[in-house]
């Protein structure tokens, strides 16, 4: 096949061309909602779109399906990857690799979504770099016709990264290790009970391959004594270092201990470093009672996590935008046709990397610890990550036993309804305050409580095993601060010299309230740090606030129960009502990650006819058999003259007898009960954050009175003054919140076109 022939003969019509999607390597949770927004999204491009079974090793030998609408139906609550996947020997080789293409060119598949890990992706990228040659081998031995090989010059590759380790530096999450922290924590949790009542010492290996994000990660939430993972240097006397150190706690009045052993952890002399070994060091120093664990392959299972849903939604919808790019004509963009990319995640945003950088950063963190390199491996894997391996030190170790002469005292308030991380917060500031002398006061029940002396001291005992409990331990209420002067004389009798506030919009309000009562009150001259915990994320300055994720993850789960029995009765429609006030978050993100039909909230609000309409529309499909059930995901305040209550009438009035209507609002369950572990961690970084700033008041800039942000990956000190011009102080919104924008992929990827006809599709 000589390029001349090839670009006169080449095809215009892309739509002949079709997608391809598999996951390979070790499945992750969240995958399945990948592959289904790979296959939605495809098909609503006019593109066919098909499923490969079983990884590498199904592309090799044609275990390829035709997918249709349907094929992908129900599935993003389900664990694993229901296409199947496998570690593929035969695909490192060229020959394997020709297979795997031959079977392409068939199905005219030259777009290609792979999911999987960094061996997966460098499989796809050998694949990406051979694929000229082989096409040319194909045709000149009669394989592929003339026209197919022209249309096949071109292999459009678009990784996806699928795996539990996040170890993919360019992305700040891979889908699948938030549910693999859930199941690790979950576990961990489970083993403090027994490990407490025993007085005993736990030591648990957990998975990540070469990379030390699950065992640090998971080791912050769980407030671990003592963490092992590949990217650390260990010193000759680590184990007389860690027995000193679970000596101390235990002094402290610590029953148990819980230490973390990464799977890639390897001894100065490059040798495998296991749970055995720390154990038998442990017992030849001590006499404690220890035992092991390893979480295995549990950690990869069960149902995917709200994070990982949404991850996974987001990255395969814009995996196919990226692969099916065109140009302003319509034609195929071919601008980065040489290079594959890999959709990652910054912060909150979805961008695309090249998949060949991505890859050599991956193998260099992979040398360099191989070869032992283990700080330049640590840099490698960025700021976020380097800052986990201080916060255990910080988490787990008790610097001083007891406050000598006091410097300082730092108050803690909980405003706002009790989310779960409030307490993670809490207990991450006083730790954080025992390590420079400065004593902590908690203040019970928000401002009536410092306005009635309910403060208490907080210590670094009295503070254990905050962060895995839900709600508020210190009280939290949904009150501003009045009758400022009694809270100045609150302020005044404890001497605080800087005031942490946790909680949602109102503990905002708080802050800026206190700020522009300054010049009248001198006590609230300290500095003030806002760390946002609310499950409507509605606080301003940043872009996740602790405790909505619980929330989220909550919610789902129970929408799926509902969502379970809808299917089982048929011909439902279902409303179901989540918190959030004005602020659509909580509905719109459980609507995607859920696969729910329709999603309204304030944000997307309707009124009546267009309800009516709704309503019709769901009846003919419902008529039609198009449709077996109907879920809709309400925020409770939308607009006042359509509730769930009036929604449902109207409903009902379209339907008459033939079809129900159920409504469930979730209350407060939704606040689930023991944080996640994106709020525990996410919260004890906050408040490491929260006391720095006050510690040294500079780090906050020229204002000292600031919100903690997430801003990006990074955390950022961001001033209530400047935010009071960013809010709505009516319907206590920000302004500008990120998440409006994926509103629309609810319906985008859950009603099927009109037009679009559902082919009866025989599986391989
Ligand atoms: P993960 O994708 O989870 O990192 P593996 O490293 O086991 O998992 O890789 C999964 C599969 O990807 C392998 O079984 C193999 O088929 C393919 N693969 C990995 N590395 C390569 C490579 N260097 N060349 C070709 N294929 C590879
Ligand atoms: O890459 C994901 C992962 O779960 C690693 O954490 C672990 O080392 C490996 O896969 C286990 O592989 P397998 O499932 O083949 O035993």
């Amino acid at each position: 096949m000589s390029t001349k022939q090839t670009s006169s003969k080449m095809d215009k019509i892309v739509n002949q061309v079709s997608v391809g999607v598999m996951t390979s390597g070790g499945d992750s949770p969240g995958m399945n909602s990948a592959i289904r927004a790979v296959v939605r999204e495809t098909l609503r491009r006019n593109y066919r779109c098909y499923l490969i079974r079983e990884g590498y090793a199904g592309l090799i030998s044609g275990k390829i399906d035709e997918a249709n609408w349907s094929s992908v139906a129900n599935i993003t609550h389900i664990g694993g990857s229901f296409i199947g996947t496998s570690r593929c020997d035969e695909f490192r080789t060229y020959d394997g690799r020709k297979k795997a293409a031959k079977q392409m060119y068939e199905r005219q598949m030259f777009n290609l979504v792979v999911i999987g890990g960094d061996g997966s992706l460098t499989g796809a990228q050998k694949l990406k770099e051979d694929w000229m040659k082989i096409g040319e081998e194909l045709f000149a031995e009669g394989n592929i016709k003339l026209d197919v090989a022209n249309k096949g010059r071109e292999l459009r590759l678009v990784g996806i990264v699928g795996s539990i380790d996040n170890d993919c530096i360019e992305t700040d999450k891979s889908i699948g290790s938030d549910s693999a922290l859930h199941r690790i924590c979950e576990s961990i949790d489970g083993l403090v009970m027994t490990a407490q009542s025993h007085q005993r010492i736990f030591v648990i290996e957990v998975m990540g391959r070469h990379c030390g994000y699950l065992a640090l990660t998971s080791g912050i939430a769980v407030e671990a004594d003592f963490v092992f993972y590949p990217e650390m240097s260990l010193e000759e006397n680590w184990a007389d270092k860690l027995c000193q150190q679970l000596e101390t706690v235990r002094k402290l009045g610590k029953r148990h201990n819980i230490i973390i052993i990464g799977e890639g952890c390897k001894n100065a002399k490059g040798e495998k470093f296991d749970a055995k070994l720390v154990k038998s060091e442990i017992e030849n120093r001590m006499t404690a009672e220890v035992r092991t664990v390893s979480l295995g392959h549990l950690q990869r299972g069960g149902t995917p996590t709200f994070l990982d849903r949404l991850l996974g939604l987001r990255m395969g919808y814009n995996a196919v935008k990226e692969l099916l790019r065109v140009d302003k004509d319509g034609k195929p963009f071919t601008g980065s046709q040489n290079n594959a990319s890999v959709i990652c995640l910054r912060g909150h945003t979805i961008k695309q990397q090249s998949l060949d950088k991505v890859l050599r950063k991956v193998e260099q963190a992979n040398d360099e610890i191989k070869h032992g390199n283990v700080e330049k491996a640590t840099k490698l894997r960025g700021t976020g990550f380097l800052d986990k391996t201080e916060f255990v030190a910080v988490v787990s170790n008790p610097l001083k036993t007891e406050m000598s002469s006091k410097s300082k005292v730092f108050a803690v308030i909980h405003v706002g309804l009790p989310v779960a991380g409030m307490n993670a917060i809490t207990f991450a500031f006083t730790r954080m305050a025992n390590q420079q002398n400065i004593e902590i006061v908690g203040i019970q029940g928000a401002w009536d409580g410092l306005k009635n002396n309910g403060v208490i001291p907080l210590t670094w005992k009295s503070v254990e095993g905050w962060a895995q409990e839900g709600g508020s331990l210190l009280g939290a209420k949904r009150q501003l601060p009045s009758e400022l002067d009694q809270i100045a004389q609150g302020l005044n009798d404890h001497n605080i010299d800087g005031l942490l506030i946790v909680g949602g919009f109102t503990a905002f309000v708080s802050a800026l309230i206190m700020h522009k009562n300054r010049s009248e009150y001198s006590s609230f001259n300290i500095p003030i740090v806002v760390v946002p915990a609310t499950v409507s994320n509605n606080c301003p300055g940043t872009c996740a606030s602790i405790g909505a994720d619980t929330a989220l993850n909550e919610i789902c789960r129970q929408v799926d129960n509902i969502r379970q029995s809808a299917i089982g009765s048929k011909n439902k429609v279902m409303i179901i009502e989540t918190m959030g006030k004005r602020s659509g978050y909580l509905a719109s993100m459980v609507a995607l990650a859920t696969g729910s039909d329709y999603a309204i909230t304030y944000q997307n609000v309707m009124d009546k006819d267009q309800v009516s309409q709704l309503a019709k529309k769901v009846k003919t499909k419902l008529e039609a058999g198009k449709i077996d059930k109907y879920l809709i995901i309400k925020s409770e305040d939308t607009i006042e003259n359509v509730s769930s209550a009036s929604m449902k009438s109207i409903f009902e009035q379209e339907f008459g007898e033939k079809f129900s209507v159920r409504i469930t609002n979730l209350g407060y369950s939704q606040f689930g009960g023991h944080p996640t572990c994106f709020d525990r961690q996410m919260g004890i970084r906050m408040g490491i954050r929260a006391f720095e700033a006050l510690f040294n008041p500079k780090k906050m800039g020229k204002r000292d009175c600031c919100v903690i942000g997430l801003r990006g990956s990074r955390l950022k000190y961001v001033p209530v003054c400047g935010l009071e011009k960013k809010v709505c102080m009516n319907h206590f919104l920000p302004l500008k919140m990120w998440w409006i924008e994926t509103h629309s992929l609810i319906e985008r990827l859950t009603w099927k076109p009109e037009d679009m006809e559902e082919k009866t599709i025989t599986t391989s």
